[in-house]
């Protein structure tokens, strides 16, 4: 297809419900967000983490809601839709079923375009829908609950991996340090809140492969602040410490890591997203290490946490390159990044699974 004018961006890969409208920008500008639509799904709270059949069932009930919402928000009608954007993995195979099921009977029914996303692919397209001039190349460090990965991206749609997670990812440990601390889900902003009130010098936790190359490690450092909460006098007291000393070497390895990966490339831009580019902490402490080097280029909150908007905008790139998918197009858990190339000289990386 040529260039769409509409596009309708649907993600349900997790807890999210969410819809989006992109319109083209005016004379050849990149399309601008005409409606973003996200339900979050309150239920899961209860059980401190996202149990996936809840989740599928939420969206079943709610996506249908949220995409009139996001079409009446931006005053356009269903006719003036082009193509479809729907997240097609990685995530809960059940939510993203939910999806793609919805995006594939809208778009055969409607006669219209459809394109599968990756969800990390969208991320990575985030800061741009705020920042229509952002454009490679750039080192992307992706941070989110089910990812950690470190990319260099010479051209959109191309990407080399320069590193990722060997056991949890930044935001998985942020969640699971959470629970332990007996603070609620999601953890991220709950450690965020409470490290502005911790002692810096209280406690130091370790910075698992500081040292060495671009690959990431935070299981140890969870177990660290467990034997630490154990070994307090008065945790509660020691809560908001733990959680400064915790955030501090997360952010500390994330930075180290990306600051060394763009010096080694030599890119003036370095790009942050996924939903723990919401620290604020995060985007200053990168601003901050890479200041006279590259500039960092990170979304607001509410378009680097999960939603529709980053899924349309990932989806309008492929759309414009007259890349669809067909009616074949399935949900897929373990979706690999589309355009991935390991880089040759990163011998410790490897290709994700998820
Ligand atoms: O991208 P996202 O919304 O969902 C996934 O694709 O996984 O990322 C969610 C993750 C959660 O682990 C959450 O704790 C983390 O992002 N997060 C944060 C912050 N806000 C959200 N982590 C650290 N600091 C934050 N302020
Ligand atoms: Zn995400």
């Amino acid at each position: 297809m040529h260039a769409p004018d509409v596009v309708l961006g649907i993600e349900t890969s997790c807890d999210e419900t969410a819809a989006a409208l992109l319109v083209a920008g005016s004379r050849g500008r990149p399309p601008e967000l005409a409606s973003l639509v996200i339900l979050s799904q309150d239920v899961h709270k209860v059980f401190g983490g996202v149990v996936p059949e809840l989740a599928s069932r939420a969206h079943l009930t709610a996506l249908p809601p949220v995409v009139d919402r996001a079409l009446a928000e931006a005053g356009l009608a269903w006719s003036a839709v082009d193509a479809v954007a729907v997240t097609q993995g990685p995530g809960l195979l059940g939510a993203l079923l939910v999806g793609v099921a919805y995006a594939k009977g809208l778009a055969y029914a409607g006669g219209r375009a459809l394109i599968g996303v990756h969800h990390m692919e969208g991320h990575l397209f985030a800061p741009a829908l705020e920042d229509p001039d952002l454009a490679p190349p750039f080192v992307a460090l992706l941070v989110s609950g089910g990812h950690t990965l470190l990319l260099d991206v010479p051209e959109w749609g191309r990407y080399r991996l320069l590193g990722q997670t060997r056991d949890d990812a930044a935001g998985e440990a942020f969640d699971k340090v959470a629970t332990l601390l007996g603070l609620g889900y999601p953890g991220g902003p709950e450690i965020e809140r409470l490290a502005r009130e911790g002692d810096p010098g209280r406690f130091t936790f370790p910075r698992p492969l500081l040292d060495t190359g671009l690959d990431f490690s935070f299981s140890g450092l969870k177990t660290a602040v467990l034997r630490a909460v154990r070994a307090s006098d008065d945790p509660a007291r020691d809560r908001p410490h733990f959680a400064r000393a915790f955030q501090d070497a997360v952010l500390d390895v994330l930075v180290t890591k990306l600051e060394r990966a763009v010096r080694a490339a030599g890119h003036r831009t370095a790009v942050l997203g996924g939903g723990v580019a919401c620290s604020r902490a995060l985007s200053a402490l990168a601003a901050e290490r890479l200041r006279g080097a590259a500039r960092v280029a990170v979304a607001s909150p509410r378009l680097n946490a999960d939603n529709a908007a980053m899924i349309a905008r990932a989806g309008w790139f492929h759309l414009e390159r007259g890349e669809l998918s067909d009616w074949t197009l399935d949900a897929r858990a373990d979706l690999p990044l589309p355009g991935l190339a390991a880089a040759p000289h990163a011998p410790t990386s490897h290709t994700p699974t998820a």
